[in-house]
């Protein structure tokens, strides 16, 4: 467990960090999140990362002004509180506290919720696995480019993956993958990258961004176009990214095996470039 949250404007014990009954994030998922990836004490991609935040908080009118710089020292001084070299940074911003009710006051003070934990990676390496997967119906909203706290579908997903032992749920929607509970999925096909385009349908994830920039460096021709799930059984190679999975291979797909089970090369090839350019920024 952490030692240490940060919740509005304090730092707390991360045992006694407590929020109001009447928060409208507890209450109605009134709230948008992120988490940022700390590596060797660096936060992996964390301009992206705050671009999203302000883009979820704009679309969803909560009024929470922050300084990148503010909120840098807020998380480097939870590193070192809670002693994260390698982990992830939780950050929390919901619309704030009010009496139940869905219409919310235009004065409310928003929540912050900010904390670290520590966590190791599945990057490429000795010990660099692949992951099986089941594949599942995408029950969620119409608005999955705003990161919130509204999970529940999602966590239906997830939790079938669980019982099936499998790492994670590739969503679908009307026969096309969208992206996975909580990462954005990848084929490989003759030489083409496709992935689904960052529209309302899915989460423009931060690593995926990222990605996009490296796959220029290759001979790699990237796709941005919904694929269907028969495309999705019959690729070359699969992988999700997210910032808790880096670059993780998908072995197995529901019964099918993808690539003979066995890491692809090309995906291994991007899981080096992209932890190279985690190292060394
Ligand atoms: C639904 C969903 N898609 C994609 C991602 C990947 O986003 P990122 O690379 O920013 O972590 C996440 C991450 O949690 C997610 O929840």
């Amino acid at each position: 467990m952490p030692n240490f949250a940060y919740i509005n404007n304090k730092f707390v014990d991360f045992k006694n960090a407590k929020i109001h009954v009447e928060d409208r994030g507890l209450q109605f998922a009134d709230s948008v999140y992120e988490v940022i990836a700390v590596l060797n004490g660096n936060l992996i991609d964390l301009e992206f990362h705050l671009k999203r935040l302000q883009y979820s908080l704009k679309e969803l009118d909560i009024k929470f002004k922050f300084k990148q710089s503010s909120l840098k020292k807020i998380f480097f001084n939870l590193l070192n509180k809670n002693k994260t070299t390698n982990g992830i940074i939780y950050l929390q911003i919901t619309r704030g506290v009010q009496y139940r009710e869905h219409k919310y006051e235009n004065k409310l003070i928003p929540t912050l919720i900010i904390y670290s934990r520590n966590k190791n990676f599945n990057l490429p390496g000795k010990d660099f696995k692949g992951v099986n997967t089941i594949t599942h119906e995408d029950l969620r909203w119409k608005r999955r480019d705003i990161k919130t706290v509204n999970l529940l579908p999602n966590i239906i997903a997830a939790n079938k993956a669980k019982k099936a032992r499998a790492y994670e749920a590739i969503l679908l929607q009307n026969g096309k993958v969208t992206e996975g509970t909580s990462s954005n999925i990848w084929i490989i096909k003759n030489n083409n990258l496709i992935t689904h385009p960052a529209n309302t349908d899915i989460l423009r994830g931060v690593t995926r961004t990222s990605i996009l920039k490296i796959i220029k460096k290759t001979s790699l021709k990237l796709v941005e176009k919904s694929f269907t799930h028969k495309q999705l059984l019959n690729a070359d190679e699969v992988f999700l990214t997210s910032s808790g999975s880096f670059i993780t291979p998908i072995l197995k797909i529901d019964k099918k095996k993808i690539n003979n089970g066995k890491i692809g090369n090309i995906t291994l090839k991007l899981a080096q470039m992209y932890s190279k350019s985690c190292m060394h920024g």
